[in-house]
């Protein structure tokens, strides 16, 4: 018997609202290949999100600016092959939805039919409004974000806090609302003051999820390779540890090592 507390065998878009409706919190995390898709998905995830962080934690880039649709969809491809349950939502990468609204349509309709994902994620909000709305009119579900949206970091010059102003944390709202009224299914708030982040909750009906936006919103989202401590450097506040692969990872290639340079691996047992 699931220790879960539900027992949806495939989660939708319309799961997330039915969680909404009845107060269940959705968990989200990020998963950029088969293997950890996989685990994380029978490990009962509801929402597994193929981030444009695969830029920073798979490919060392500084920022999420680099990777590109080919790779997103690479990244995308190998998580939904490892997955049952989970939604997929896949990041339209920096570049391929801003200059124009049938680009975006193209990038999301490449992403949805190359990968087999289920849903696609956009950062932003008034300004990209009829990309939004030309990828929803074909069918695709869209998944906003508002708040900190890394692809915009040259632009705010930092990761700290946003919408901490009144005008800006208005915009938010404005945003927040647009996107809802345009038909997303649910809106990433990350690193926003908590109240501005229960204020949308509380305003829209749509799930809201958070990362750095406290706890009275409808879920949250984390990145996995962050949680499961494999970045000693990234410590953000918002950011909680549940393992520390780092140091496990570490100690075990350092024991592997010396078993090799010792002759201790293999054993006859090993061997054929
Ligand atoms: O790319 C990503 O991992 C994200 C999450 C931080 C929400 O957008």
């Amino acid at each position: 018997m699931s220790k879960l507390k539900n027992d949806y065998s495939r989660i939708t878009t319309r799961t997330l609202a039915e969680f909404k409706a009845k107060g269940e919190k959705i968990a989200m995390l990020t998963a950029y290949d088969f293997t950890m898709a996989g685990i994380i998905d029978k490990a009962g995830i509801d929402v597994i999100l193929v981030g444009d962080s695969a830029s920073n934690v798979m490919a060392g880039h500084e920022t999420t600016l680099p990777i590109t649709l080919d790779q997103m969809i690479y990244h995308a491809t190998s998580v939904v092959r490892g997955v049952e349950r989970a939604l997929v939502v896949v990041d339209l990468p920096f570049g391929t939805y801003q200059a124009d609204s049938k680009e975006a349509l193209r990038s999301a309709i490449r992403i949805m039919k190359e990968s087999g994902a289920h849903a696609v994620k956009l950062e932003g909000g008034s300004q990209i409004q009829e990309s939004i709305q030309r990828i929803l009119k074909a069918g695709i579900p869209v998944m906003g974000h508002l708040g900190l949206t890394p692809q915009s970091i040259y632009k705010f010059g930092t990761y700290s806090v946003r919408a901490k102003e009144e005008a800006e944390a208005q915009q938010l709202l404005n945003d927040a609302m647009m996107l809802e009224k345009a038909g997303c299914f649910a809106i990433v708030l990350e690193k926003i003051p908590a109240k501005l982040a229960e204020k949308v909750t509380q305003t829209l009906d749509i799930p809201i999820i958070g990362i750095g936006a406290g706890g009275e919103v409808d879920g949250q989202v984390l990145v996995v390779n962050d949680m499961l401590g494999m970045n000693k450097e990234f410590s953000p506040r918002f950011l909680r540890r549940y393992l520390d692969l780092n140091s496990d990872i570490s100690k075990a290639v350092k024991a592997y090592t010396e078993d090799v340079k010792n002759q201790d691996f293999p054993k006859p047992e090993e061997q054929y």
